[in-house]
């Protein structure tokens, strides 16, 4: 019989974090200084972040050492299992070899906790008493709840209006482990009100409520804010899924030919795809696909660019591909795709060829959502759907040239509190979101004078 679950033991997990600053043919560009136009410094983001958080974001070092305290954390639900679809391959009659990470895992249900305990934990040794942030699916709320319980932190989560409305339970969850959830836009900041004026019945976004929670961070005492996804510091905390994932792979002699992660802000594609990626530089043949909503398509239609990463320009401008800070996407059920921009480290390396983007419809995500339920048993996160629609399609690809590729995805979380999406797919109310280019050109209008990366 096929193996169907590839464990690694406690002892075997990865003791240090992989940093691809250190191995990029072309570095990341620096995020600039709105008003200066100059490179931000470490006393910029201070107030925001605290310092070892920001020596991580700016770190040139290949291998991090993930502290005792982290690891302890993260042994609750790591190392996560590396599963083989069998079941799925069956169904789809493909000699593709489908494998895929589960990192549903986790308390929370997704990969964000790998971030969330990391940064819990520096924010509590710099001597910091309480942590803003926000959440688009509420996956993210979920883990930084979880993960300032953990260190004793107080946690504020500003959730995106729509998810909130869909995802009532996630916000039983942050509660649960202690946090405050507040639908933004909000009426507690500038930010918010700002918005709530000229928009009242808006979705929200997550460029939204990161001006929120950034707004409160830099306002309140002891307080810093906390970002789930898009910063360097973040993809390092993710890598660990990658570095797993090699070593599970070794262990049944397979090497993928393709890696796939759903995008965001980039996190856990880069978590899983990033140590594939220092292979490809240092000269593997395989890959590399960032799949994305096509009603949010950061990658595969907007341009590389400087842009803020929120829609109140709070943040430093950062280099990467933007729909504009303005932009609002439509409100697809995968809450967690709806942001305008995309990491640095992702958008530089798809400039520079060494990863794809493909972007998906949800009407085919769902579809593909379903029959993974049906095949392989696990309900996915409509993020996570992504991943498995452009796994399907390149299984089908596989099936026609006759070739047994190695697919290997990151399953990022369960849709177990995502479930009103599938309701919609089910009684056929779901509906593709066709996005006009004149939205994108509005959008990108306000940003034309920024400086080029
Ligand atoms: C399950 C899941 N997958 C993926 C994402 C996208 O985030 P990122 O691109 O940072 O991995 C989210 C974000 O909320 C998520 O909840």
């Amino acid at each position: 019989m096929d193996v169907r679950k590839i464990f690694l033991d406690e002892r075997e997990i990865p003791r240090q974090w992989y940093n691809i600053q250190a191995d990029m043919p072309n570095p990341m560009k620096p995020p600039l200084h709105p008003g200066t136009g100059k490179p931000v410094g470490p006393e910029d983001l201070a107030p925001v972040f605290p310092m070892p958080l920001i020596e991580q974001e700016v770190s040139q070092q290949r291998w991090i050492d993930i502290p005792d305290e982290v690891m302890e954390k993260l042994l609750i639900w790591r190392p996560s299992p590396l599963y083989r679809a069998t079941a799925l391959e069956k169904a789809l009659g493909t000699p593709a070899k489908i494998f895929y990470k589960n990192e549903g895992v986790s308390p929370a249900g997704s990969h964000k906790p790998n971030t969330a305990i990391a940064q819990a934990y520096y924010n509590k040794k710099f001597g910091i008493k309480r942590l803003t942030t926000e959440t688009g699916a509420g996956q993210w709320g979920s883990a930084i709840a979880f993960a300032c319980k953990l260190f004793g932190l107080e946690c504020q989560v500003y959730m995106v209006r729509i998810s909130f409305d869909q995802k009532p339970f996630r916000k039983l969850m942050m509660q649960t482990w202690g946090a405050k959830c507040t639908a933004s836009p909000s009426d507690k900041t500038n930010a918010g009100r700002d918005i709530l004026a000229k928009m009242p019945d808006t979705p929200g976004s997550l460029g939204i409520a990161i001006s929120e929670a950034i707004e409160d961070a830099v306002t309140s005492k002891d307080t810093r804010y906390s970002l789930g996804s898009v910063l360097n510091h973040v993809l390092l905390h993710q890598t660990i899924i990658g570095l797993e994932a090699q070593k599970q792979m070794q262990k049944v002699g397979l090497y993928p030919d393709v890696v796939i992660g759903c995008v965001g802000g980039g996190s856990n594609f880069a978590g899983l795809a990033f140590p594939y990626v220092r292979d490809k530089i240092h000269g593997k043949n395989l890959t590399v696909i960032g799949v994305e909503p096509a009603a949010c398509p950061t990658m595969t239609r907007a341009p590389f660019v400087y842009d803020f990463g929120d829609t109140a320009k709070t943040t430093p401008l950062l280099p990467m591909h933007s729909l504009g800070h303005s932009f609002v996407p439509p409100p697809v059920h995968a809450g967690g795709l709806r942001y305008h921009g995309v990491a640095p480290l992702v958008s530089q390396l798809l400039v520079d060829r060494l990863i794809e983007a493909r972007s998906v419809k949800q009407m085919e995500c769902y579809a593909a959502a379903m029959l993974w339920a049906q095949t392989e048993g696990f309900i996915s996160a409509p993020e996570t759907s992504h991943a498995i629609a452009v796994a399907i399609q390149e299984a089908k690809k596989a099936k026609e040239e006759g070739k047994e590729k190695v697919i290997l995805l990151n399953w990022s979380g369960h849709g177990l509190m995502d479930l009103t999406g599938y309701d919609a797919y089910m009684s056929g109310k779901l509906k593709d979101y066709e996005l006009p280019q004149s939205e994108i050109d509005s959008a990108l209008d306000e940003i034309k004078d920024y400086p080029k990366p």
